[in-house]
């Protein structure tokens, strides 16, 4: 079993590049299904959640080659099934991604219920299947598996989302792009890889209008031809890394970014009395004196977003004060509050409200992951911590955070991997 071992207590300090988005590249790489010609696709990041999906697209007979380490061909004009194994389906939850694709292309999909981060109890998909229903498919749910079937094409309809789910508005623009005549998706998502997604698609000859707001047009065509195209950077693994420079001090560079996503991040992370510098294309975050309290409600974008609330709320286990924090989106996304106690914590959870009351330090522990994001605070809350943490369960942080180890020791952390039970610490300078 694969654990991180954390020396805690150094500072960050250097220059840290942000890889491409997850949440863009997992709708992205099924998109590619619908596309009749080579889509070269850039600034892919290399994470376990693009391997699985690549991997289903090739089981099911699509060409993909690798450019490089960051660039993959996927040629898809060649398959000729609509149907993967629901093993590796169930492993992301991205895979209701192939719903929309397999639709779209096939007029079929049978997609195994999706898997992923379990936070809100059964992560419902009623907003998809109700968008689909409404462009003339039968949907139904047995076993675990999604049945879509359309007579013959969808067509176009007005769909109005019931609940701002990033989700169902990505599924619904992928159904849309080849159905027949103009389908209009009301209060839509806004996030940024929902513009990119759109972009992707427009790039390949699809007909999108109003991405990043909350009305999307999305005119119907009859084919998409390949093309090229370059996956935003990852606002989430740049806000991760934001954070664990706030909760340790010292001064990073973070690159490659779009700052203006980042921009609700900044202004928390400057409230707690932590400076950041937006640059054309990257921030500067440094933090020398104390963390001040502060109160966040998660939101959809352009709000503060759901995936960054466990690594500041771990942030703000260290500011002086009371924080409050409101969980806007998921209904159980505290789960890691129970781990953080075992450091030495004071945080207190009610229903969707925690209440963190700073401590002067956190204390090394054996701790578990319970999620992706959850797992990047166990992270920040070792490299805080005085003494040695060692962090079960790193998969999920796999799923989404492109090298996160190595990117961190770079910057002057002290984490090893370690896939045995042995766990050899290499204790050095220490800076408060
Ligand atoms: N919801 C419904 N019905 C639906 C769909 C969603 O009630 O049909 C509810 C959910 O239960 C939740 C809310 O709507 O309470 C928002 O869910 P959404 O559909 O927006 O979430 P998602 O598409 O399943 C994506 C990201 C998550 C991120 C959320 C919210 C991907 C692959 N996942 O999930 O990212 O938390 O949007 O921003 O894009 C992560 O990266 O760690 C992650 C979990």
């Amino acid at each position: 079993m694969t654990k991180y071992v954390i020396n805690g207590g150094f500072s960050l300090n250097g220059e840290v590049e942000i890889s491409g988005a997850k949440n863009a590249a997992v709708a992205i790489i099924p998109a590619a299904l619908m596309v009749d010609g080579v889509c070269r696709i850039e600034n892919l990041p290399d994470i376990s959640d693009v391997k699985t999906l690549l991997s289903i697209l090739k089981e099911m007979g699509a060409r993909i080659k690798s450019v490089d380490k960051r660039t993959v061909d996927i040629d898809c004009s060649r398959i000729g099934t609509s149907h993967a194994t629901f093993d590796m389906m169930r492993r992301i939850r991205a895979s209701y991604y192939l719903i929309g694709a397999l639709l779209s292309r096939f007029g079929r999909a049978d997609v195994a219920m999706p898997g992923g981060c379990n936070f809100g109890g059964v992560r419902p998909i009623d907003q998809h299947i109700k968008g689909f229903t409404a462009m003339g498919a039968n949907v139904h749910v047995r076993n675990g598996i999604v049945t879509a079937v359309t007579g013959d094409v969808l067509r176009g309809t007005t769909i109005y989302l019931d609940i701002v789910s990033v989700g169902a508005t990505v599924n619904l623009m992928l159904g849309a792009t080849l159905a027949q005549g103009m389908t209009i998706i009301e209060n839509a998502a806004k996030e940024p890889h929902i513009v990119d997604l759109a972009n992707f698609l427009n790039s390949m000859g699809a007909d999108i209008r109003g991405a990043g707001t909350n009305e999307i047009k999305i005119r119907g065509v009859r084919r998409m031809k390949g093309g090229f195209y370059s996956i935003i950077p990852d606002q989430i693994e740049a806000g991760t890394y934001m954070a664990a420079v706030a909760g340790t001090g010292g001064r990073v560079v973070i690159k490659d970014i779009i700052p203006k996503h980042l921009e609700c991040i900044s202004g928390k992370l400057r409230e707690m009395g932590v400076t950041v510098v937006e640059l054309e294309d990257s921030v500067i975050v440094q933090r020398d004196g104390p963390l001040n309290r502060t109160h966040i409600k998660t939101m959809p974008y352009p709000g503060f977003p759901t995936d960054m609330q466990p690594q500041i709320s771990t942030v703000l286990c260290l500011a002086e004060g009371t924080s409050i924090i409101t969980e806007g989106v998921w209904d159980n996304r505290f789960k890691y509050v129970d781990e953080l106690s075992k450091m030495g914590s004071s945080v207190r959870v009610d229903g969707r409200t925690a209440l963190i009351e700073g401590v002067p330090y956190l204390t090394g522990a054996p701790i578990k992951a319970t999620d992706l994001r959850a797992g990047a605070a166990l992270v920040i809350a070792g490299l805080v911590a005085r003494g040695r943490t060692v962090i079960e369960n790193v998969h999920y942080i796999e799923r989404g955070y492109e090298k996160m180890v190595s990117k961190l020791n770079a910057l002057g952390a002290d984490i090893k991997i370690a896939h045995h039970a042995r766990e050899d610490s290499i204790f050095r300078r220490r800076i408060g």
